[in-house]
């Protein structure tokens, strides 16, 4: 299948997003600036995203022959691991409201072998899709970024098929992830606060995004805490990746010496928590399905 076409469907192959989404100007400017970073990143992270998008693919029932929709792919994830699970007979739809952070999906679609996704610009509050289109639906660390996520759910719930599942993946509390909680610290300490972090942690508590589903119609809902700690190996900057996705838009009014007092300090602050050679890194996500 091609990054592109969708064939067999009566979905568009490029739809505008809606412009008129009181919201969507600023949310898109946001993700624009950080595009590339995203991009030039999505390679290099693959396996690690690959780790937290199995559990999300499985939580959305997600097997082979499934038409899965992927809201918000940002680079691609998880819609590419997706598209290799629902294999040539499925069909994965990848989506975003930006097109700059999709270029960096269809890239990738383009470059893999075997069943690739489609990729298409889409505003997850009013998603270009018939009733009933699709088997599931995921979305990795979007959700929290909608003004009006009830409207982004009922609109899952009408793209879902009767008895199909839709799977969100969201941040627990800032303190259990260290490369936010670090890299938060450093920038603000080097930029000043903007509070440009705060909507990740949106859906940090159990029970908000299930209690959100619940009113938009879904009738059985379920939480899964992923608290894995990585093994970084001090010395090495194993949090750049997290600094150029998460501050992109910020980064690029410093200095070269700016920047580098900026990444010393992030290095200082990691390495202090070294044993061993090795830096502990705790995250803290959540996956929240419904039926
Ligand atoms: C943190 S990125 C997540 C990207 C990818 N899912 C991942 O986990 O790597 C958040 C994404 O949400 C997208 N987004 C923000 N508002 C949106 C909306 N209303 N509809 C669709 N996507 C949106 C942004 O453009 C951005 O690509």
């Amino acid at each position: 299948m091609s990054a592109t076409s969708i064939p067999g469907t009566a979905i568009p192959a490029t739809a505008a997003p809606d412009t008129t989404h009181p919201d969507a100007d600023r949310e898109r400017d946001r993700w624009a600036a950080s595009a590339d970073a995203w991009d030039r990143w999505a390679d290099p992270m693959a396996d690690l995203a690959d780790k937290l998008n199995r559990p999300l693919l499985d939580a959305a029932g997600l097997t082979e022959g499934h038409r899965l929709l992927d809201l918000a792919s940002g680079a691609g994830e998880p819609a590419l691991s997706a598209a290799r699970r629902a294999g040539e007979d499925g069909l994965v739809v990848g989506s975003d409201l930006v097109p700059g952070m999709m270029a960096g999906a269809i890239r990738r679609a383009r470059s893999v072998e075997g069943p690739a996704p489609a990729f298409t610009a889409a505003d997850m509050t009013a998603l270009p899709f018939a009733d009933g289109a699709f088997d599931g639906v995921t979305c990795r660390f979007g959700i929290m970024f909608l003004p009006t996520v009830e409207s982004a759910l009922r609109e899952v719930r009408r793209v879902l098929r009767p008895g199909g599942k839709a799977a969100f993946m969201v941040w627990g509390p800032r303190a259990g992830n260290g490369l936010f909680a670090e890299i938060g610290a450093a920038v603000a300490d080097h930029l000043g606060e903007d509070g440009s972090l705060d909507p990740l942690f949106r859906f940090a508590e159990p029970g908000q995004l299930s209690t959100l589903m619940r009113s938009a119609g879904f009738v059985e809902t379920s939480e899964t805490e992923l608290t894995p700690v990585r093994k970084a190996p001090a010395g090495q900057p194993f949090w750049r990746a997290a600094l150029d996705m998460s501050f992109g838009h910020r980064l690029g009014a410093l200095s070269v010496g700016e920047r580098r007092d900026l990444e010393a300090d992030i290095a200082r602050r990691f390495d202090a928590q070294a044993v061993d050679g090795i830096v502990p890194v705790p995250s803290h996500s959540r996956i929240v399905a419904g039926w």
